[in-house]
């Protein structure tokens, strides 16, 4: 019966025990080193798929072989080993559950994951001479899986955003290079590369570097290629302005249509009034906000009006314009209220009303012109300043005028 007969007797046995039992390492001297040769089948195997370790040019008088994970051999990187006499298998603290050792060296990786990849060593004792050996280098490279690009951003304000492109998956073992329009990249300030090239910065992306992108992954068994990506822009916005079919309308008579320019379907608008109106269940925004209009305007519409236009990404507001509410007189009142006074002293009055432009005054007295101007100052009054004082407003621009009167005795 040979060796591959049999099932082999498999062990778990500590490094200790190993180096006891097998008694083949004590003598181990690495510099003596033969190479064998070694070749993985499929030589291109793809993650979740299984790959052998071919060992070819096998030695004589095999007593035992041992695999590691990477090019040490201590007991940290032990992954297996095969003692032929005893035909027994060892496993180190390197095996993961997925590999199986044959008699005739090879090495069997079930179900591979990225952690596989990377280089694995074969140490191979013969009989006799212990301290002579073989050894065998083999770097695993698993077939790269076909890269997509994913983007920060897809729809990029054209010239002030920045976009990141990323080649997905992140894998170990590949180089990255990027392709655009077909081309490999130009040496340009507006795109750059990250240390290891998965990622690509393009700085204020606009048509002539919005693409098609494509990047590749390659390792030195495959490479592969992703689809084509192209960002698509999102043009600037333009700065909106207002327009009004009346900048300066009387209270309560007029309405005032504000619109918001310009036109387009591709925009929301919102008009602000130091805060986000409507302030005033009043104000009507048909037209998806376009227009503002206020149907009956009084002087708490004054101030100031911003429109603002946005699309999925931004926004962008108007210059204000202010609304000058014309108003008034409103019915004016004469200060300070005393009515009686005593010869040689100060009459000084003081007239008021709210209006919009400001109110012209006039003082009368019993019906009769004094003066114009908002006082009226007469110094060391005497008793034939007794009388009926009229303040009289009057505003120029909506027309309304108004009158108040106040009987000032002087005894
Ligand atoms: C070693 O044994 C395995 C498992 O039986 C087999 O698939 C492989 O072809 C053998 N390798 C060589 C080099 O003969
Ligand atoms: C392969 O590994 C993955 C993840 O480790 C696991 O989900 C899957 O069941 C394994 N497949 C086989 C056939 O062992
Ligand atoms: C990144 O790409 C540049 C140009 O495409 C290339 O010269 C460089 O070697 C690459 N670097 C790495 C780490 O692959
Ligand atoms: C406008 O409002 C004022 C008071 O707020 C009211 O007196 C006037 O009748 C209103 N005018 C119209 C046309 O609704
Ligand atoms: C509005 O959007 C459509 C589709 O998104 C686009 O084709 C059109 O050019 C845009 N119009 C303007 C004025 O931006």
């Amino acid at each position: 019966m040979g060796p591959l007969s049999a099932p082999p007797y498999i062990l778990h046995i500590t490094w200790k025990e190993l180096l006891l039992t097998a008694s083949l390492l004590i003598f181990w001297n690495p510099h003596t080193t033969a190479q064998v040769t070694i070749e993985a089948q499929p030589a291109k195997v793809s993650e979740g798929k299984d790959v052998l370790l071919l060992v070819h040019n096998l030695p004589q008088n095999l007593a035992a072989c041992i695999w590691y994970k990477g090019q040490i051999m201590d007991l940290q990187h032990y992954i297996t080993a095969y003692v032929i006499d005893a035909e027994t298998i060892i496993f180190g603290p390197a095996y993961s559950g997925r590999e199986t050792v044959y008699s005739n060296a090879s090495l069997l990786i079930q179900n591979v994951t990225q952690k596989d990849t990377g280089s694995y060593t074969i140490q191979i004792i013969q009989r006799g001479d212990k301290t002579k050996g073989v050894t065998g280098h083999f770097t695993l490279h698993l077939e790269t899986p076909k890269p997509s690009i994913s983007s920060s951003n897809l729809h990029p304000r054209e010239a002030v955003e920045t976009v990141i492109l990323s080649c997905d998956p992140d894998t170990q073992d590949v180089s990255y290079r990027w392709w655009i329009n077909g081309q490999s990249l130009p040496i340009s300030r507006k795109l750059k590369l990250s240390k290891i090239n998965r990622t690509l910065v393009i700085f204020g992306v606009t048509k002539d570097t919005a693409g098609p992108y494509e990047c590749e992954m390659k390792n030195p068994v495959s490479s592969s290629r992703s689809d084509p990506v192209t960002l698509n822009l999102l043009p600037e916005l333009p700065k909106p302005y207002i327009t009004s079919n009346n900048f300066n309308p009387m209270e309560n008579e007029n309405v005032v249509a504000l619109t918001c320019e310009p036109k387009t379907q591709n925009y929301t608008y919102v008009w602000v009034n130091g805060q986000s109106l409507p302030v005033s269940p009043r104000l009507k925004q048909p037209g998806k906000n376009r227009f503002l209009i206020l149907p009956n305007v009084s002087r708490s519409d004054t101030g100031p009006y911003e429109c603002e236009i946005r699309d999925r990404v931004g926004s962008m507001h108007s210059d204000p314009i202010t609304l000058d509410v014309l108003y008034g007189p409103d019915f004016p009142r004469i200060f300070p209220s005393f009515t009686y006074y005593h010869s040689g002293e100060n009459l000084y009055l003081y007239c008021y009303a709210d209006s919009n432009p400001p109110a012209e005054y006039t003082w009368t007295i019993n019906g009769k012109f004094l003066q114009s101007g908002q006082i009226l100052s007469i110094p060391q009054i005497t008793t034939t300043h007794s009388g009926r004082y009229g303040c009289c407003v009057r505003n120029s621009v909506t027309g309304r005028e108004r009158s108040t009167f106040k009987t000032i005795k002087v005894s």
